[in-house]
């Protein structure tokens, strides 16, 4: 394994500068609900501009709502699974591009998020 030391924000230049593709799927425990709305919307768009066709970003949560804005970011997601022994309890998101191959955004999510969670991620 080979670990970059970086900024999420350059995700990018950092893959070629290291000659990393294709990307197959971010795994993301980034603390994405922490940060400005700006600085959501360029870190997943630096990886939906990485990840190849279809691929998952897989983001690790805390909260109830959505760490990306996936309506700006032209992507669909929900919770596909919680993790309730977690203190505190997480969630894991999954975002995919869609009309890309990979089947329905998110694989199969148990969990839809309400039309509440949608609004508040826009
Ligand atoms: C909740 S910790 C997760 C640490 C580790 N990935 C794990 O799962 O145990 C969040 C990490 O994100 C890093 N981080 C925050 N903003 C970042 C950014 N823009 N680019 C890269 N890493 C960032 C922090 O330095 C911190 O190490």
């Amino acid at each position: 394994m080979r670990v970059i030391l970086g900024d999420a924000m350059h995700l990018q230049s950092l893959l070629k500068r290291e000659g990393i593709a294709p990307v197959k799927a971010v795994v993301s425990s980034l603390p994405l609900l922490s940060m400005k709305k700006a600085v959501q919307y360029r870190i997943g768009a630096q990886a939906f501009g990485a990840l190849e066709p279809g691929a998952p970003f897989i983001q690790f949560t805390y909260g109830l709502f959505s760490p990306l804005p996936r309506r700006r970011l032209g992507v669909q997601g929900g919770v596909q699974d919680r993790v309730l022994q977690n203190l505190p309890p997480a969630s894991v998101w999954i975002y995919r591009k869609p009309g890309q191959p990979g089947g329905q955004p998110g694989g199969t999510p148990r969990h839809q998020p309400s039309h509440h969670e949608l609004r508040r991620a826009g």
